[in-house]
């Protein structure tokens, strides 16, 4: 008679099981902030920082020693104007710190390639009265791409959802030279309640509207395999799917159907819901981290950016 339970005993159940973390596949997302002279606590993000200049080569110094492998870097700028044009200043705040990074690891950096933290409006593209316009954004990211790539960047990762970003930023990196920087896009990337903290974090609200016009309507998934075919059609090496734990049906059928190296973000309100829970005594924090982090896994990414990736890499598991 098959007994199932055998092979839950102890020592046996994890000698079976399908899947496991590792260091190796997580990527740790900074901030960081060009006005800060030391790190700064994000309140809806308790554990989480801001990092000054100053501050973030040894936090990226300290993620190299735990085995973390890359980091997914966010400028906050002194400065923002109409047309986001710190995303691309060749001594933006981003560049510093791709640079600071650079010298001082041998981190993988992957910038976030996208306007809103830089767009007075805290929109995604340029705009034009209340319209947010695609066609006319793509030559900046184009630009951003490069300026990130002369920093040092390894990776870029557009996420600002404009129609034809890849094949403009491709194309763009091609003509000045980086034909060997690797494209991550955000590819499937919804409409989500779930970056509310990341707003304050990055300090990348809206002044107004809100970004449906772009990014993906949560009641789609057919939308979702468009957009990665698109994406992987105008040349993106690495794909993503975000947020992570409530689009795990997405994130399985796009490893499925296309078998490219596939990311999950697990973002900022996944993150804070469960840390709120946790300060509240009502969720073990590392059970519940470790827990939704080998499901993410186990739905076929292959990489996780995640905020727990410094934790995890301290557990030495
Ligand atoms: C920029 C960007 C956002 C996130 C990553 N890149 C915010 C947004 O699209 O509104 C969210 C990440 C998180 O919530 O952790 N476009």
């Amino acid at each position: 008679m098959r007994r199932m339970r055998r092979l839950r005993a102890p020592k046996i159940r994890d000698m079976v099981a399908e899947n496991s973390l590792s260091c190796r596949n997580l990527v740790q997302p900074i901030f960081v902030d060009e006005r800060a002279s030391e790190p700064r606590a994000i309140d809806s993000m308790p554990g989480q920082f801001r990092q000054s200049l100053e501050s973030l080569a040894a936090e990226a110094g300290a993620l190299e020693d735990l085995g973390i492998p890359a980091v997914l870097l966010f400028g906050l700028p002194a400065c923002k104007d109409e047309s986001g044009s710190g995303a691309y200043d060749p001594q933006g705040i981003i560049q510093k710190a791709v640079a600071a990074i650079k010298e001082n690891t041998g981190l993988v950096v992957i910038t976030d390639l996208c306007l809103c933290e830089y767009t007075s409006h805290g929109h995604c593209g340029l705009v034009r009265g209340e319209k947010v316009l695609n066609d006319e954004t793509l030559p900046i990211l184009g630009e951003t791409a490069v300026s990130h790539a002369a920093a040092g960047a390894d990776i870029v990762a557009p996420s600002g959802m404009m129609d034809h970003m890849v094949r403009a930023i491709r194309a763009a990196l091609d003509v000045d030279g980086y034909m060997d920087t690797p494209i991550l896009s955000y590819a499937a990337k919804y409409a989500s309640t779930f970056y509310g903290p990341f707003r304050e974090a990055a300090e990348s609200g809206y002044a107004w509207g809100d970004r449906k016009g772009y990014q993906m309507n949560p009641a789609n998934f057919a939308e979702a395999l468009w957009e990665v075919q698109l994406d992987i059609e105008e040349g993106a090496d690495m794909v993503m799917v975000k947020p992570a734990m409530p689009y795990l049906d997405v994130l399985r059928a796009v490893k499925d159907m296309f078998g490219m190296p596939t990311a999950a973000y697990q973002v900022s309100g996944e993150y804070a819901m469960i840390a709120a829970a946790a300060k509240n005594g009502w969720l073990d924090e590392r059970a519940a981290f470790l827990e939704s982090l080998t499901c993410i896994k186990r739905a076929g990414a292959d990489l996780i950016i995640t905020y727990w990736a410094k934790e995890y890499a301290r557990l030495g598991l």
